[in-house]
């Protein structure tokens, strides 16, 4: 395996397909900031992967909080680091569905990953990767096409966010199915995730920044179950190698085992 050279942060780090991406990005050289939102949680993650004899250090990080966020860029800003990959991987899938439910999956899924991203575009290195952790129940197909027609092709990020904001006010206002909208929060965020994938990949193209969106199946995790096809292993395969293309390599795809898949 060729060694790589960097630093690469990961969020949702302390568990699931997160932890063994960074284990799979240190085994490949580079350091590893494993971030997480619960502080005994990430040390313990980092703790381990440590013990492994890999490159890692710990970073807090919520990534629905503008202060957690802004505190994370701080810190990096002040040691003149350049990350050479950003994996947005943390995410949830949450029981029920109500327009608060709709909101804290987006707040995650979808804000939590622009809102970071935009932080921390000052300190991306040049030819640096930033990888998406979306689903495969993010594609356009079967979306009513009204709402397809917003999103496809997405024409800024500002119409990206206005779409997922209305899928809120359309659920608070019980019109989400008579506008066309799935009954999945999880899906939603995913769908808007993987647009604003297409929206970034072509504002950073002049960066040489590569931006893709990547599925990573269906894995055994808190969130997959246990009666998932994948172990973590193969699950964060595609994430890994997304977060170490070449320069030049591939941006605004949508990955699935390695493989470019259709929006
Ligand atoms: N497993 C699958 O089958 C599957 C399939 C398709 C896509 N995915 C995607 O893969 C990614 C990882 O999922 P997983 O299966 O590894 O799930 P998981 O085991 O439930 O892990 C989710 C991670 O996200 C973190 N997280 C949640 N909210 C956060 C926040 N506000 N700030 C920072 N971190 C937060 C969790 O931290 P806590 O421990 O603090 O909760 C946890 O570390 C997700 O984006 C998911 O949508 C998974």
């Amino acid at each position: 395996m060729e060694k790589m050279t960097g630093v690469a942060l990961v969020t949702g780090a302390n568990r699931g397909i997160g932890f063994e991406v960074c284990r799979q990005l240190g085994q490949r050289g580079l350091r590893v900031l494993v971030s997480a939102r619960d502080i005994a949680e990430g040390a313990r993650a980092t703790a381990t992967l440590r013990e492994e004899g890999l490159d890692v250090g710990f970073e807090p990080l919520d990534v629905t909080s503008e202060e957690s966020i802004h505190q994370l860029t701080d810190r990096l800003a002040r040691q003149e680091l350049r990350l050479a990959a950003l994996v947005n991987n943390a995410g949830v899938a949450l029981d029920g569905f109500n327009a608060e439910v709709a909101e804290r999956t987006l707040a995650v899924n979808f804000f939590g990953a622009l809102n970071l991203t935009e932080r921390l575009l000052p300190l991306m290195a040049d030819h640096g990767r930033i990888v998406m952790v979306s689903s495969g129940l993010g594609v356009l197909e079967g979306l009513a096409p009204a709402l397809r027609q917003r999103i496809d092709p997405p024409a800024s990020k500002e119409a990206v966010c206005d779409f997922v904001r209305s899928f809120v006010e359309d659920v608070r206002a019980g019109q989400h199915e008579a506008r066309g909208w799935p009954s999945s929060a999880y899906r939603v965020s995913k769908l808007g995730l993987n647009a604003l994938t297409r929206v970034l990949a072509d504002e950073l193209r002049p960066r040489s920044l590569l931006v893709n969106a990547v599925t990573p199946g269906w894995v055994k995790t808190r969130m997959g179950g246990e009666r998932a096809s994948r172990g973590v292993q193969e699950g964060a395969d595609t994430l890994t190698w997304a977060a170490t293309l070449p320069p030049g390599g591939p941006t605004g795809g949508f990955f699935r085992d390695r493989q470019a898949i259709a929006w």
